[in-house]
């Protein structure tokens, strides 16, 4: 039965919460795990809808998998079967592209259905193909369905006309076991990008560069098992220390790598948020007064894309009038007519949104339409005076583990309720 989130506004929050494992560098890494010919065991998997997702793909494959416990997984893809990948579970996430690359790399032949995700506007998929085909791939799409096959696979040189995340770890393990060099240039330089590719480089890979923006790729025969530990997520630890400059007293979040957060953090402190960065972990407190900004979505190191709807729902509450130009998804601003409704001043010429500041917000029946407009709307229900009712939970389940279990904790009034 589907769910709301209900929240209600105004309780300070405070105390600790831990920061789980990169999601998007989880939904990369569980694919690349089927690169391997023997065990590969991963810990720090967060509990979301997206893992069980792939999971549901990796049993459809005959893969191995085991949760010995939470946040623990054994892929063993020894017994593993190249099935069309068809079936529903695709759709239900974006991610499910990286099994075009892994299964490219692994059997030279692979028949997807074209991958699922949020709303985010237009997402083509062309680079990936342009780079698998300059791999020696031969690439037919009938029906929404991509058929990929390639006699063998020949390291070749590919610039990527935009640093795309998914291009990148796609054309990365398809290059994996190719026979000679793949240069990978304008690639993208996103700290899960660099955890996948420490993955395949303890599988056996000989990957050299990640994190800048040439990616050298030197095939491999074969790669096998190895332990691996994800990074923590930086855009689920964007979104709590949002939630603590909006209403936090002393909030600390644990499991950071705030060097990851370095764009975020700088325009908090530009609005006036005060913060107290550690090794490893941040405390971060309501500021009294907020200053208005002017924010641009940028690649890695740039400021993420995947924040820009929780900062947005601070910005509200920022004097004077903010400005967001979204370079990435230009069209991704479904969260603000969302934020309209609880009383949000929000003019959206795409790509850019324009917000004026302080508005008091108030509770309304809301719409979680993707997994950050859901972060925002949850930041809004925080702020806003009386309950918010957020619909289509599912978007946030998909990407934050145990958001209002973790809120909750910190004292914020959230709960569920089942709806027809
Ligand atoms: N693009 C193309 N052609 C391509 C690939 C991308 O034109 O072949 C364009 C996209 O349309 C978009 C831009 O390039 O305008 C960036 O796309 P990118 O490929 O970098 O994004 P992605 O791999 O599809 C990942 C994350 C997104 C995150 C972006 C940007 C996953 C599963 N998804 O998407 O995460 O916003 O990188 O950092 O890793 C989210 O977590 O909410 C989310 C949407």
């Amino acid at each position: 039965m589907p769910q709301v989130i209900k929240i209600e506004g105004g309780h300070r929050l405070s105390g600790s919460i831990e920061v789980s494992g990169a999601k998007n560098a989880t939904v990369a890494l569980i694919p690349a795990a089927i690169l391997a010919s023997s065990v590969v065991t991963i810990v720090g998997i967060p509990n979301i809808a997206d893992v069980a997702s792939l999971n549901e793909l990796l049993a459809y494959l005959d893969v191995d998998v085991q949760t010995v416990e939470t946040g623990h997984i054994i892929i063993d893809p020894s017994h593993m079967v190249n099935k069309p990948l068809t079936i529903d579970a695709v759709s239900k996430l974006r991610a499910s592209y990286y099994f075009m690359g892994a299964l490219l790399g692994k059997y030279h032949h692979v028949t997807i259905k074209m991958p699922g995700g949020c709303d985010l506007g237009p997402r083509p998929i062309d680079l990936h193909i342009k780079g698998f085909e300059a791999l020696g791939a031969k690439v037919d799409y009938h029906d929404g369905t991509y058929v990929l096959t390639a006699d063998k696979l020949v390291g070749a040189r590919i610039f990527l006309d935009f640093a795309s995340v998914g291009a990148t770890i796609n054309i990365v393990m398809a290059a994996a076991m190719a026979k000679g060099r793949t240069y990978i240039e304008n690639a993208a330089r996103e700290p899960e990008i660099i955890d996948v590719i420490t993955l395949l480089n303890k599988m056996g890979a000989r990957i050299h560069g990640a994190g800048t923006n040439v990616i050298t790729i030197d095939g491999v025969e074969r790669l096998g098992g190895c332990f691996h530990e994800i990074i923590p997520d930086r855009i689920e630890a964007g979104t709590f220390i949002i939630m603590a400059a909006a209403m936090g007293q002393d909030v600390r979040i644990d499991n950071v790598i705030p060097q990851h957060l370095d764009a975020l953090l700088s325009k908090l402190s530009e609005m006036g948020v005060r913060m107290d960065i550690g090794p490893d972990h941040l405390t971060i407190g309501a500021a009294p007064f907020l200053t208005a900004i002017d924010v641009k979505t940028m690649t890695y190191p740039g400021f993420a894309t995947d924040l820009q709807a929780p900062l947005t729902a601070l910005l509200t509450q920022a004097h004077g009038r903010s400005t967001v130009l979204e370079t990435i998804y230009r069209q991704r601003f479904n969260h603000c007519e969302q934020l309209r409704l609880m009383g949000a001043d929000i003019d959206v010429e795409a790509p850019l949104a324009s917000i004026s500041g302080p508005t008091p917000m108030h509770g309304a029946e809301v719409r979680a339409t993707d997994l950050r407009c859901g972060a925002s709307l949850v930041i809004a229900g925080l702020l806003a005076k009386g309950v918010t009712t957020i619909a289509d939970v599912h978007h946030i389940d998909r990407g934050y583990e145990g958001l209002d279990g973790k809120l909750e904790r910190l004292g914020a009034h959230i709960w569920r309720e089942q709806v027809d």
